[in-house]
């Protein structure tokens, strides 16, 4: 039930029904990875249920797809969808600009590709998601394992150059081995605290060798959907336009009783 549900998986739910508002009859999707847009699946295949909507989505990892297809939502490959209509998808910290840290699914090199390919990228997230500057949460950057040390120690330098706070750099583990992403690469989380200047980290990060992506999003997002706990969302354009409506956690049982609570 609603009421069982933590207040900031309350703030995740509201903030993904109201973003699948944004999706209209025939549209392509791409659907995003993690636990925010695990509620986003759901609620889209709710109104795919309920309105008869025919959506063709792409997802950004198996597991998402897996997800989507579980809850009778269309999933084909990018390269057949070619091009999408709007993608909705989570994110580890937005700043004002709407640039995101993104990765902590590991699944941002999929994430950006799918992001890129789209007309419109909508973010949602709960609130506390919301910061002033990015760089508290870990930067995850995708790296070929093929000398992924030399890699590491070649970002440990440039980031000297960098308008960082901290330098720590770590392989991403999955119990006693290194984490694979959905394209079998590693993922290294950059301990940066706060980064001063996102869009120069990013260019430098994608310009050494063994990189594959960054989870740095810059001029991707267009609008930002926050939720809050008690229903309350925020619409933020990226132009500064914001918006403010409520959603009614409560009315949304059918969807908390398909997890079978
Ligand atoms: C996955 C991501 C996720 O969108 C991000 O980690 C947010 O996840 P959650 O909604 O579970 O907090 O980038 O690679």
């Amino acid at each position: 039930m609603a009421a069982d549900l933590s207040p900031i998986e309350k703030a995740k739910f509201a903030a993904s029904k109201r973003a699948v508002d944004f999706v209209t009859d025939g549209m392509k999707v791409g659907l995003g990875t993690g636990s925010t847009a695990a509620w986003m699946v759901r609620c889209l295949a709710d109104r795919v249920r309920e309105e008869g909507l025919k959506l063709t989505c792409v997802a950004t990892s198996t597991r998402t797809a897996d997800l989507a297809r579980s809850l009778g939502l269309t999933v084909v490959a990018l390269e057949e969808a070619r091009w999408l209509d709007l993608t909705i998808d989570g994110a580890d910290e937005a700043d004002g600009q709407l640039s995101l840290i993104k990765g902590g699914g590991a699944a941002l090199l999929q994430e950006k590709i799918v992001a890129t390919a789209s007309d419109r990228m909508i973010v949602i997230a709960d609130a506390a998601k919301q910061v002033h500057a990015l760089g508290a949460f870990p930067l995850p950057v995708e790296v070929i394992p093929f000398g992924w040390i030399a890699t590491a120690r070649l970002i440990e330098e440039h980031l000297a150059a960098q308008d960082v706070l901290g330098h720590d750099i770590r392989l991403r583990m999955n119990g006693d081995r290194p984490l694979r992403t959905d394209e079998n690469n590693y993922i290294l989380d950059l301990h940066l605290k706060r980064i001063g200047n996102p869009r120069a980290l990013a260019l430098m990060l994608n310009q050494i060798a063994g990189v594959v992506e960054n989870g740095l999003f810059i001029d991707i997002c267009d609008t930002l959907v926050l939720g809050h706990p008690d229903g309350r969302v925020e619409v933020i354009a990226d132009d500064g336009a914001r918006s403010e409506g409520r959603v009614d956690i409560a009315a949304s049982a059918n969807i908390f009783s398909d997890l079978g609570d």
